[in-house]
């Protein structure tokens, strides 16, 4: 069966694309464990298990040759003195890349690959990102008001590992220091 070609719009006011098939939201209970500061964190969640990221989907056949698109929208504050991030992962394909385009706020794009090489993007508007192929990657939210909003697309096959990052975490964190935004190493990285 041949597809027909399809449009949609991403307005720069609106942020939410005018085709969405699916809408994810993640919490704060999503990312247990992931955050530097524990206490931070189990304070924050007894009080109230915010929002903290959400994506919009265009949902294809998850087969080679097709590509999965959509709008990720990372939402501003932190947990201690480390910002809303997304979980992180690597494709369960490793051998896929990814493509980000920012469309709003700023943030980085935490990487980093099964070797060991690790490589944090800044992102704001305008801003084009290549994931390569093998590159674990976390959006994070540094914006103080504002969403980090991103669009992206990647192999529709790649798949999403998550559980090696929930065991071993990132080896950079991005945190908020005296002089703003700071790359730290990860003191829990196992
Ligand atoms: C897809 C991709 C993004 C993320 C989104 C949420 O491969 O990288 O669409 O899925 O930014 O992050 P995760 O999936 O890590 O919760
Ligand atoms: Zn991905």
């Amino acid at each position: 069966m041949v597809d027909s070609p399809f449009t949609f719009t991403l307005s720069m006011s609106e942020i939410i694309p005018s085709r969405v098939d699916n809408h994810i939201e993640r919490r704060l209970s999503d990312l247990q464990g992931q955050f530097n500061d524990q206490a931070a964190f189990d304070k924050m969640l007894s009080t109230e298990d915010q929002l903290l990221y959400e994506v919009y989907e265009v949902k294809r056949p998850e087969i080679e040759g097709e590509m999965l698109l959509g709008v990720s929208i990372v939402h501003p504050g932190k947990v201690g003195n480390e910002f809303f991030m997304t979980k992180g992962h690597f494709h369960s394909v490793l051998e896929t890349s990814e493509i980000y385009y920012c469309i709003r706020g700023e943030g980085y794009m935490v990487m980093e690959t099964p070797e060991g090489e690790t490589s944090v993007a800044l992102l704001t508007p305008g801003k084009i990102l290549y994931v390569p192929p093998r590159w674990a990657h976390r959006s994070v939210c540094t914006s103080r008001l504002e969403d980090l909003v991103t669009f992206f697309i990647y192999p529709a096959n790649a798949g999403h590992d998550y559980g090696t990052i929930e065991q071993i975490g990132f080896r950079k964190l991005v945190v908020d220091g005296v002089n703003g935004p700071e790359i730290i190493d990860n003191p829990r990285y196992k």
